[in-house]
């Protein structure tokens, strides 16, 4: 049999579509074939899978509540620092490598008079404090640690501040520099209690070496005074009456000094009862009101006064003596004197702060200390026992006593006494 052109066609493609149906139906085969084994399998190791999945659950749950509590613990670490920072009583003031303040706390604000709420990105150096930052530059230059550095700040007024510094290098894990920390405590109290001490101990050599001395002195001056008084003037040829009188008054203001020196050296024994500052200052200031009025000026006693235990009749003579001192300026001056007592009490540090002011020539910055040196004077009849006595008379009530500037461009005189209580 023989076959067209197109019949040869026709089984062709007919052989063709066959061999596609068969290939078509074998992938159909293995596909069912797969998902029903998938399914198989699925259906086996569905614990497997809960299992799994359970677990992956509670290791993220684990690892959530790690996250917090690293978190929490971060918080907390950082704000137990931050707790420890402010109740420091040290003064701590962190710097970066240029000096700039990263963290200054509260007791370093305070001990630098500074605002409370000042931040540490608010802060600028002041002169006053340039010594504390030199010894934090000289740290961060040396790259190595300053061990107790003792720094003196200049205070607003007449006094100054010492300050205990401790300065150490801050590195990073590679042991580069990148900064320094600075611990300060305030010593002003301490140094006030050692040079209290001093004046303590050096008063009681002074009054131990000098007052027998003194005491031979007076006796033979009394003698010579005794011997001049015998004289009498009246017979005496004309040309050596200045002589006698001459005599007479310069071992008048000799035994005076003895006097005077004799009350200073005296060993100081404090006879203590209850004294009430404000009354003692009222009874000083009377013994001179009377002189000050008739210059043209007067006396006043303002403020709180304390109550302290003390010495009473060295204390009245204490503030005599300031208010003499503050009334001789003024008529030295020629001003009429305006002379105030001005006084506070700090419950806290339970101290009596008394000032005496003038309106004076005041006591040149130079000459502070020095007045209360004994012998130190200006004035043609002065002993310079009288701010000798007076300090005297302050430390041993454990009290101190410093000269400065009045706002009247006068004297202060200013006096710090524990109270009582
Ligand atoms: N209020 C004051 N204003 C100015 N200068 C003062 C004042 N108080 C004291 N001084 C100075 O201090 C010096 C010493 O005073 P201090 O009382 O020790 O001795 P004095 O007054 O000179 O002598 P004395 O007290 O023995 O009479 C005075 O001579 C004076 O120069
Ligand atoms: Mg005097």
């Amino acid at each position: 049999m023989h076959l067209t052109p197109s019949a040869y066609t026709l089984l062709g493609l007919t052989a063709l579509v066959a061999a596609l149906a068969a290939v078509l139906t074998f992938a159909l085969l293995r596909f069912s074939a797969a998902a029903a084994d998938t399914r198989r399998n699925l259906r086996g190791g569905g614990a497997e899978t809960a299992l799994l999945s359970a677990a992956v659950q509670e290791a993220v749950t684990k690892l959530k509540a790690q996250e917090r509590a690293t978190a929490a613990r971060a918080d907390a670490s950082e704000r137990l620092s931050g707790e420890i920072i402010s109740s420091l009583t040290a003064g701590l003031l962190v710097v970066g490598l240029h000096g700039e303040v990263r963290i200054l706390n509260r007791a370093g604000l305070r001990m630098l008079d500074l605002p409370d709420t000042l931040q540490p990105e608010e802060y600028r150096r002041s002169p006053r404090e340039q010594p504390l930052h030199d010894v934090i530059d000289e740290c961060l230059a040396r790259g190595s640690s300053i061990v107790r550095r003792a720094v003196v700040l200049p205070e607003a007024g007449d006094g100054v501040t010492h300050l205990g510094v401790s300065v150490s290098p801050l590195s990073d894990q590679n042991g580069r520099l990148h900064g320094a920390i600075c611990l300060f405590t305030d010593l002003t109290a301490v140094k006030d209690l050692e040079e209290q001490l001093r004046l303590k101990e050096s008063l009681a050599t002074v009054g131990e070496l000098t007052a027998g001395i003194a005491h031979e002195f007076r006796n033979g001056l009394a003698t010579i005074q005794g011997y001049s008084k015998l004289f009498d003037l009246k017979a005496l040829p004309a040309s050596y009456r200045p002589y006698v009188e001459g005599i007479r008054s310069e071992t008048e203001s000799l035994s005076q000094v003895v006097t005077n020196f004799l009350n200073f050296a005296r060993p100081a024994q404090l006879t203590l009862t209850e004294v009430d500052l404000r009354a003692i200052c009222e009874r000083a200031a009377d013994e001179i009101r009377s002189d000050a009025r008739a210059l043209g000026g007067d006396v006043d006693v303002r403020g709180d006064f304390g109550v302290i235990e003390g010495d009473e009749v060295l204390l009245r003579q204490a503030f005599s003596n300031l208010l003499r001192n503050a009334l001789e300026a003024c008529a030295g001056a020629a001003e009429p004197p305006r002379i105030v007592i001005q006084s506070e009490v700090d419950p806290a540090l339970k101290l009596s702060r008394i000032v005496v002011n003038d309106n004076g020539p005041g006591i040149p910055p130079a000459l502070r200390e020095r007045v209360f040196r004994p012998f130190f004077t200006s004035k043609r009849n002065g002993t310079g026992l009288g701010l000798a006595l007076v300090q005297k008379i302050i430390v041993f009530h454990n009290g101190r006593i410093v000269a400065g500037a009045s706002p009247t461009g006068g004297a202060s005189l200013q006096v710090t006494l524990p109270i009582a209580g």
